[in-house]
């Protein structure tokens, strides 16, 4: 049975579709743990009310990333978690603490990385043109939004869209891509090698591709 403690900073909707999916697909998992950086995360009051232990680690109260990072580990390893999960956790970790926890740790992050590292996902795929927009599972490493890519969703991005109608569209997608690549590493069908991320099962690494792109022949 593998521990998994989800960190949130904020509404924690991708945290609530990991752990719906654990209780409705009955991994051989638990949620042992989530953590928020901010009391006032809309998801802690979910969590709670699935029995799951919760707890607020304010980076307010301590003086450096540093020493923030330092009593987030100890919270975190208190539960002796198989797996870390990043879920809207919007705070840079030192790359100590993700080293601790290198190979077990997962992010979600709002675009189809490597494009659009960092904030304001939507708004920069609108600007710039981009015909599609996505999600990316990856693991994590010291450098931010970096980190080998478990899995992928895409959806298009529509003429008339503002980043709320982008950002609804993907968020839909992320409930789905979050609580896939989670269940492959509780299944330990997940290999890293050079970098790469392989499903060792062969299910696809790419949701949602659009009916034009897929089994597209080349165009001569
Ligand atoms: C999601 O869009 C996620 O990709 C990003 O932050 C947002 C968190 O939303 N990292 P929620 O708290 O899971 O609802």
């Amino acid at each position: 049975m593998k521990r998994i403690v989800i960190l949130i900073s904020g509404r924690g909707s991708n945290m609530r579709a990991v752990v719906e999916a654990c209780a409705a697909e009955a991994w051989d998992a638990r949620i042992a743990a989530v953590f928020s950086n901010r009391a006032d995360a809309g998801g802690l009051a979910y969590a709670a009310s699935r029995g799951i232990a919760t707890a607020v680690v304010d980076h307010h109260d301590y003086a450096s990333r540093e020493a923030f990072d330092a009593a987030l580990a100890d919270a975190v390893d208190a539960h002796a978690p198989d797996l870390l999960l990043l879920a809207g956790f919007m705070r840079i970790l030192t790359a100590g603490f993700v080293q601790r926890y290198e190979g077990r740790m997962l992010n979600i992050h709002p675009s189809l990385l490597p494009a659009f590292t960092g904030l304001h996902t939507h708004r920069r795929a609108i600007e710039a043109g981009c015909k599609v927009a996505g999600a990316t599972v990856h693991f994590v490493t010291p450098d931010l939004d970096h980190g080998p890519i478990v899995a992928q969703a895409v959806v298009p991005v529509l003429p008339d869209d503002d980043e709320a109608a982008l950002a609804a569209r993907v968020l839909a997608r992320e409930h789905e891509l979050y609580p896939l690549a989670v269940r492959w590493f509780v299944e330990d069908a997940l290999r890293v090698d050079g970098g790469l991320v392989r499903q060792l099962r062969g299910a696809s690494q790419l949701l949602g591709v659009p009916g034009a792109l897929r089994g597209a022949a080349p165009q001569h």
